[in-house]
């Protein structure tokens, strides 16, 4: 099996998903997109409206903030993959629940084994907690860098909560400028 064909396997399993009770509140499993492998995986929470009835994460109004960071600073969103904690809508967009993370993080460690990024990006506190550190403070860590096996991981603040605290943008800015420096750094290249 080739890993393409690997990955296409990994998203009909993931589709038919019920490890949880996400699956019957939501419209449909937000599994990924993007090209496998790719050189970033952005990780974040888990799907909102639009994404659960696109199927697509990041599509509503934070993906929106998020496609313009990434076009800020010279990163095409169709060069990198783009994930979530979990994978089905929680209701009424609360934090997932411990137990709903458990239950969906071996989707995601699948994936980044096939994505197989040198860079992982937890937009927000949910993600950079389950996968930086339990006591990560975005606040006071956001744009930090952590090397974690063959990964260089950092987290910036969740664009829905740049929405709501547009003080922080500028801060988030200069996340997403190091993010593509260091892309060039690990790739070789600024990519277009
Ligand atoms: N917020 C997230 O964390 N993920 C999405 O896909 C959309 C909004």
């Amino acid at each position: 099996m080739t890993d393409a064909e690997r990955f296409e396997q990994l998203r009909t399993n993931c589709l038919a998903c019920t490890r949880c009770s996400l699956r019957q509140g939501c419209q449909n499993v937000v599994f990924g997109t993007g090209p496998v492998p790719a050189d970033i995986l952005f990780i974040g929470e888990g799907p909102g409206e639009q994404e659960d009835l696109s199927g697509e994460p990041f599509v509503g109004p934070a993906g929106r903030l998020l496609n313009d960071y990434l076009c800020a600073v010279g990163i095409e969103r169709e060069s990198v993959y783009i994930a979530n904690i979990v994978k089905c809508r929680p209701p009424h967009n609360r934090d997932p629940l411990p137990e709903e993370q458990e239950a969906c993080i071996p989707w995601l460690r699948a994936q980044t084994k096939l994505v197989h990024p040198k860079i992982i990006v937890c937009l927000g506190r949910i993600a950079a907690m389950r996968i930086i550190r339990q006591d990560f403070r975005i606040t006071r860590e956001h744009g930090q860098w952590f090397e974690k096996g063959a990964f260089s991981i950092t987290a910036t603040f969740h664009p829905s909560a740049l929405l709501r605290n547009p003080q922080n943008r500028s801060a988030a800015y200069e996340d997403f400028i190091l993010i593509a420096e260091r892309r060039a750094a690990l790739y070789g290249r600024q990519r277009d």
